[in-house]
């Protein structure tokens, strides 16, 4: 029975050729299926005389094993083949270190508002806000500018749509507030404010913090001791010198600029003085019984100063080798 040895021979040597399960199967058809090399064997064990029918018999059977055996060492190593290629493929190098969180930073001139927030509310001052879009009442008429200023003008102001305008400074905030809110009030107001201007130290958006103080006895030397000890504190610096200058707002009188020095020449940084009794009144509220100061400072100046920054365009450059000193 040479043949049936060949037979499992080349059934074995056909499996091992055999790359995927599909073709494996196909070459187990050939010799166990039922017109198989091994199958045709067994059919033909009739023709045998019935003296070596049960030895033949028996050596197919050893041969059907054998190639069975073959069989299924070929598919367990296909298998394994197969789940040692989707490990590699899908393989995560857990060593690898990782990507790390970029941790964000705050900009110079949001550090310099929360500093500065932190300061006026250790004296009492709470935050207020208004709209960027405003219309020409609040921003001018009820701070008891006149029709014909100059600030009203197309050259200083965007107008939009709807005759409104984006407002030129935070101090319609203090008519806002007060149209909700009867005094005492005692109010900060950051925002950003615009003007048709822009070079190394004008911005057509900037941004400014209103100050307000309206009680019974709020007076001049309430408004220069609040500035002072503010830009002190801000500034950490005691030899620092605060001077207010006799200056011109339609809604304030007596009207002063403050201007700031560390001993080497001064820089404007505020305009201020007593509320006008005409804005007191537009928002009805008696002058006779109520009075105060108010204030608008520019933040980039003071944001400037205090972080030893020389041209206000990197504020908005967005730059982040600039940024990323500030954190
Ligand atoms: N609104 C003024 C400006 O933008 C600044 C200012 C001056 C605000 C005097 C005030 C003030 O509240 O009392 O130039």
């Amino acid at each position: 029975m040479q043949e049936l040895e060949q037979l499992v021979n080349a059934a074995g040597a056909e499996f091992a050729a055999c790359d995927d399960s599909a073709a494996l199967e196909n070459a187990k058809a050939r010799y166990l299926g039922k017109s198989g090399s091994l199958t045709e064997q067994l059919k033909n064990l009739g023709k045998l005389a019935a003296a070596e029918r049960a030895a033949a018999g028996a050596r197919i059977n050893e041969a059907k094993s054998a190639i069975e055996a073959a069989l299924t060492a070929r598919r367990e190593a296909l298998s394994q083949a197969r789940l040692a290629a989707q490990l590699a493929a899908e393989a995560l190098d857990v060593t690898l270190p990782g990507r790390g969180l970029g941790t964000g930073g705050l900009h110079p001139l949001s550090r310099a508002l929360e500093r500065l927030t932190a300061i006026f509310a250790s004296m009492g001052f709470s935050v207020a806000e208004g709209p960027e879009i405003e219309d020409d009442f609040h921003n001018f008429t009820a701070l008891n500018t006149p029709e014909n200023h100059p600030a009203r003008s197309m050259h200083d102001t965007f107008y939009v749509e709807g005759g409104r305008l984006l407002r030129t400074h935070t101090s319609p905030v203090q008519i806002r507030f007060m149209e909700e809110h009867a005094p005492p009030v005692k109010i900060i107001a950051p925002g950003r404010v615009y003007r048709v201007d822009s070079d190394a130290t004008h911005s057509p958006m900037f941004h400014q913090i209103e100050g307000l103080w309206i009680d019974r006895e709020v007076s001049f030397a309430d408004l220069k001791g609040v500035v002072s000890e503010f830009l002190r504190k801000f500034f950490e610096r005691d030899d620092l010198q605060v001077r207010f200058r006799p200056s011109f707002f339609p809604f304030t009188e007596p009207s002063a600029e403050i201007d700031m020095s560390f001993g080497d020449g001064w820089l404007e940084i505020a305009g201020s003085g007593q509320v006008h009794p005409n804005v007191l009144k537009q928002v009805g509220i008696d002058p006779q019984v109520w009075q105060g100061f108010a204030f608008g400072m520019g933040l980039e100046r003071i944001a400037m100063l205090r972080y030893g920054i020389s041209d206000l365009r990197l504020f908005f450059e967005n730059d982040l080798r600039f940024l990323r000193q500030f954190n």
